[in-house]
Order: structure tokens, then C-alpha cells, then sequence
């Protein structure tokens, strides 16, 4: 572009942001600006406009569609709420602002990918209003950022599971592979630890579990009336979140969970037994829950890796997903200094 002037390249690419296409479009890579790069039309509920035959994975999408709003909506408050010196000030490389703004650009991109991925006989959920706890500090966005990236990667790994299509498989591990640079991104620039991971990272089988959990960031009734009911189908499990105190939450430590609502709690049956099933890479162990003691020990799975997922479930293995009766809790491991800022109590 050479002596082009950079700020009217932006000014006309946003005036067509009707027509970019993620791939052959900036606005989804490097765009700098504080307005989002979608334009109007992309950010509302897109009506069905056929009756015909829906797409076969149309409620995949559909579902993912919903958690990419919330996860978009995240990135483009944080492009919003604050500036480049917010993080300096901190301690922060001067990048880190430029990387939420190029993220923001790509989690743009991923909603008008699944918008496409919906066909025309099915409706394209709208975005409501989030609200994320992080209260306009830096320091807690960003720890947030972490947990959502690695949440992401759990329910798109979870989801091609779901997916009939292999197409439809191929383009959700290459979403995840994004989101995994994105949670890279953070590991080495933000937490100045390791990028990786171990061998795997951690796969987490009922994916709409996991989606449910960000139904937390939506605000009471503020989704449109058309949007679907997300995710769908949706157990609304009990959310576990865990006592802080008497535990590092680190493998071969002990855990106590607690409710994070105490009107949705489960019910345990006195004749029944119970497991917490513990996931982390590919591996799973199930553990004996007594209710009554409400303690269970995490299993000794590699220390500072990833994350551990938890569930609560009434047969061991947790092998339906009808089996789980509480949970998932995602516990972050990685970074290990964040392990206790997220999901305790
Ligand atoms: C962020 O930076 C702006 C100025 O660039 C300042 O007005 C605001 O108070 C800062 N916010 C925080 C949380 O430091
Ligand atoms: C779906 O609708 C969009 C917008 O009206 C149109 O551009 C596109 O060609 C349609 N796709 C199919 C497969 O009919
Ligand atoms: C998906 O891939 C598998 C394995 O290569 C193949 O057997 C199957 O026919 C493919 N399905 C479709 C719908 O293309
Ligand atoms: C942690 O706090 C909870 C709630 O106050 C309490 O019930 C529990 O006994 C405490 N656990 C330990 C290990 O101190």
C-alpha cells in the first residue's frame, strides 16, 4: 500500500464491512479501530428466509453462533473499556492492547463464519447484552481472557463430536486452532509462562454443558425473542464452583465443591452412589463423591497443564450425559497463579 493513508483504508473498508468475507477481508486480521467490524446487518438476529430442508448441522451452528456473541461481545467491551496505557501502566508488553483489538478482529470473523455455516431455512441467533464481572480492571479482563479461550477449545472439541458434516469437522478444529494461538498469546505475552500445554489439550465430551456456562455473561431477559433457546438441547445443570480455602485446586489436593446457585441445586439420593469424573487431556478418572462429605481428591495428573474439568455424576465414567447431575467445573491450571481467581468461592 506504500504511501496509501492508512486511516482512510480503514474508514472505506468498515463502509464495506456489508460485503467482507472472513479470508479475503483485513477487517477479520488486523484491523486497528475501536468500532466493531461488523456491520449492522451481521449484528442481529438474521431470520430464516426459506422453509426448505434445514442444514444438517444448522443447531451445531446455531449453538455455536450464541457462544461466539458472548465471546466476541467480550473482546469488542474489552476493545471499548480500555486503551494502550491501561495495560503499560501495569507492567504489560505494549502489545497487548494491539492483540485484544486483532483478536476482537478474528472472534468478528468467527461469528460471520458460523453465520454462514447456518443455512437459509434456519434462523441465525442475534447477540444480547453481557455482562463479564471484570468491573473496567485490566488485570481481571485478562484473566478472563485465559479462561475463555481454554473454555472454547473444551466445547469445540466437544462439538465435532456433534457434527455431521465433515466439513463441518474440519472448520471447527481449525476455529480451535485460532483459539488456541489466542490462549497462546496470553501464556507467554500476558503471564510470561509456558505456551504449552502437555500432549493434549483437555476434551470434554457433553459440549452443550460447557456452553450452558456462558449463559452466566448474558443479562436477565436481554436476548432477542426470536434467538433459539441456548444451547440446545440445555439441561440447565447445577454450576459447581469450589471453596478456595483448604486446597491449591492442583492435582492430589482436595476439592469441596459448592453451588453456584443455591436455587438449582441436585438432589442426591441416599441409595445411590456417586462419582466426580475428572477430565484433563484425553485422560478421564472417575473418583467416589459422598454428598454428605461433600471432599474428593483430584487425581494426579500432570502438574501445570491446561485445565482440569469436573463433573458431578450418577454412574461412573459419567458415560450419557443424562449421567451428569452437577458441573461441568472448569478449574484453570495453567497459568498457575490464576488457579483460584476463576470458578472458587
Ligand atoms: C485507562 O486509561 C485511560 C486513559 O488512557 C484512563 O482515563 C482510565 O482511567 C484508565 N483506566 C484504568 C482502569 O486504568
Ligand atoms: C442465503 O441468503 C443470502 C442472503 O440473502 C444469499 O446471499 C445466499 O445466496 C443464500 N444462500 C443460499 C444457499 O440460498
Ligand atoms: C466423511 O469422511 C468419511 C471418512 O473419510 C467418509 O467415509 C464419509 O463418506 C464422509 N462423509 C461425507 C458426508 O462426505
Ligand atoms: C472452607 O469454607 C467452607 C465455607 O465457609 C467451610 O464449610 C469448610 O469447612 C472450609 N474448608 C476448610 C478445609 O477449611
Amino acid at each position: 500500500m506504500g504511501t496509501m493513508n492508512w486511516g482512510i483504508f480503514w474508514a472505506f473498508s468498515l463502509q464495506n464491512a456489508i460485503d467482507a468475507v472472513p479470508g479475503e477481508s483485513p477487517l477479520f486480521v488486523d484491523y486497528p479501530g475501536k468500532k466493531t467490524p461488523l456491520a449492522k446487518e451481521y449484528l442481529r438476529v438474521i431470520p430464516a428466509t426459506g422453509s426448505g430442508p434445514t442444514g444438517k448441522d444448522d443447531l451445531l451452528f446455531q449453538n455455536l453462533l450464541a457462544a461466539e456473541w458472548a465471546i466476541y461481545s467480550f473482546y469488542q467491551i474489552g476493545v471499548e473499556s480500555f486503551t494502550p496505557s491501561n495495560f503499560t501502566r501495569l507492567g504489560w508488553p505494549k502489545s497487548t492492547y494491539d492483540r485484544m483489538v486483532q483478536i476482537r478482529d478474528n472472534e468478528a470473523g468467527h461469528v460471520r463464519i458460523f453465520q454462514e455455516q447456518i443455512s437459509n431455512n434456519s434462523i441465525k441467533p442475534g447477540p444480547c447484552k453481557y455482562e463479564y464481572g471484570f468491573g473496567g480492571n485490566p488485570k481481571s479482563w485478562l484473566v478472563l481472557q485465559t479462561y475463555l479461550e481454554v473454555a472454547s477449545m473444551a466445547f469445540l472439541t466437544g462439538l465435532s463430536n456433534q457434527a455431521d458434516l465433515n466439513v463441518s469437522k474440519s472448520a471447527l478444529m481449525a476455529i480451535g486452532q485460532v483459539e488456541s494461538r489466542h490462549n497462546a498469546w496470553s501464556l507467554i505475552d500476558v503471564w510470561n509462562t509456558s505456551p504449552f500445554s502437555g500432549p493434549s489439550d483437555t476434551i470434554y465430551p457433553y459440549a452443550n454443558q460447557i456452553l450452558d456456562l456462558t449463559n452466566n455473561f448474558i443479562v436477565s431477559d436481554s436476548c432477542p425473542s426470536e434467538n433459539p433457546v441456548y444451547p440446545s438441547p440445555r439441561q440447565n445443570l447445577p454450576q459447581i464452583e469450589f471453596y478456595s480455602n483448604g486446597t491449591t485446586a492442583r492435582p492430589g489436593s482436595d476439592l469441596q465443591f459448592a453451588y453456584k446457585d443455591p436455587k438449582n441445586v441436585p438432589t442426591f439420593n441416599d441409595d445411590k452412589e456417586y462419582w466426580a469424573v475428572f477430565y484433563h487431556g484425553v485422560q478421564k478418572e472417575s473418583v467416589r463423591y459422598n454428598p454428605k462429605e461433600n471432599r474428593v481428591r483430584i487425581p494426579p495428573f500432570d502438574l501445570d497443564s491446561g485445565i482440569i474439568i469436573v463433573n458431578i455424576a450418577e454412574e461412573k465414567g459419567a458415560p450419557t450425559e443424562d449421567s451428569v447431575v452437577a458441573g461441568p467445573l472448569i478449574i484453570l491450571e495453567q497459568p498457575g497463579i490464576l488457579t483460584k481467581d476463576i470458578s472458587s468461592v
